[in-house]
């Protein structure tokens, strides 16, 4: 069976990591056809517009896209091609792995972001010139999906239950019919939770991330405390995401373009190798996802590494050791 994966490089440090990525794809015994399409600032300043309509279509219809990264027109580019799987949810591994500095080794967690709704729903108003709002957005509608795949993620990896992240005890209306809902859904499946408030919660994972394991959040508070895990586990060339939809999803490292570094040849590439593993997973190759995962843990560990890791290999050097020790 072939599988159509759209690839979306994007720009800056998109153009070297991705490349890295469908390498270590095309070194796995299974039938990928990779379909190239352009997004970003480059595309937006040839033809006026970040995201072309062949390339909304192109994710809308393949089985799984992989996305590098794009610049200043990141929101025009990232929120349509979510929307355009389908994604509900944003799916956040941030772990510590042996041999790479970081402030937290202990820190092993996943988070499960709603994707779709919260303060990015995109209402915001301008009503003076001293006055500016924004409606939140919250529904049991969402709120359910996003419960229901905790639940089936937390049973498929063996994980003893999830804590539910919110701020309840302010925005009684919008989180408390988050976290009502969520806890609902999880004590109809009997699945565990338990429950913290966000703001306690970026103390507690700084202080003592090995109690927690499966997050599940509202949209903001996912984006924010999954890059202060960023933080805690050694730098965002190590974090990958997918965005899950019903039928589709796409894979993306958390980094952005890295400008600072772009057309060197020295962005690492774990990220989004990491990312191409969860696409694996996605598509049920678990045995493949799992020895990706393991090559690029003992490449971390043992070298090459991308200077950003304190090293003086290339992109090129890294992704080929992965690939070996596939
Ligand atoms: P960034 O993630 O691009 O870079 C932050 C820092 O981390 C930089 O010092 C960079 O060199 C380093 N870094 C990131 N990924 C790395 C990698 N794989 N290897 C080595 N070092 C790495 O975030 P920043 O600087 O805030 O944003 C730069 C541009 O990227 C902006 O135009 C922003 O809009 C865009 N962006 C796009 C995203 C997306 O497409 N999903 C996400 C975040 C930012
Ligand atoms: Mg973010």
């Amino acid at each position: 069976m072939t599988h159509e994966i759209a690839v979306v490089p994007g720009d800056g440090i998109g153009r070297e990591v991705t490349p890295a990525a469908t390498d270590v794809l095309n070194a796995l015994e299974i039938d990928f056809e990779f379909v190239e399409a352009e997004a970003g600032d480059a595309v937006a300043e040839e033809t006026g517009a970040p995201l072309p309509e062949e390339t909304y279509d192109l994710a809308a219809s393949a089985d799984a896209t992989l996305f590098g990264a794009a610049g200043e027109t990141a929101a025009d580019v990232i929120l349509p091609l979510r929307e355009a799987v389908g994604s509900f949810v944003n799916v956040r591994p941030a772990r510590a792995y042996p041999g790479v500095d970081a402030v937290r080794p202990e820190t092993d967690l996943v988070f499960l972001r709603e994707n779709t709704e919260g303060v990015y729903a995109g209402h915001e108003d301008r009503l003076t010139d001293d006055v500016a709002t924004l409606t939140r957005v919250t529904t049991e509608t969402a709120s359910r999906r996003l419960a229901e795949f905790a639940c089936e993620y937390t049973r498929d990896g063996d994980h003893d239950g999830f804590t539910i992240a919110h701020k309840a005890n302010v925005m009684r209306e919008t989180d408390g019919l988050f976290r009502e809902t969520v806890a609902e859904v999880a004590s109809d499946e009997g699945v565990a939770t338990d429950e913290v408030l966000m703001d306690a919660f970026a103390t507690e994972i700084c202080l003592d991330p090995e109690q927690f394991d499966v997050v599940v959040c509202p949209n903001l508070a996912g984006d924010v405390l999954s890059d202060l895990a960023a933080g805690l586990v050694g730098g965002l060339g190590l974090l990958p995401s997918a965005n899950v939809g019903p039928d589709r999803a796409l894979f993306e490292p958390v980094h952005g373009t890295a400008p600072d570094i772009a057309g060197e040849g020295v962005a690492n590439p774990a990220a989004a190798i990491l990312s191409a593993a969860m696409l694996l997973e996605y598509l049920e190759y678990d045995e493949e996802a799992s020895a990706v995962r393991s090559a690029v843990e003992s490449t971390l560990e043992d070298g090459p590494r991308t200077p950003d890791l304190g090293g003086d290999a290339k992109t090129e050097d890294v992704t080929n050791a992965i690939i070996e020790r596939l």
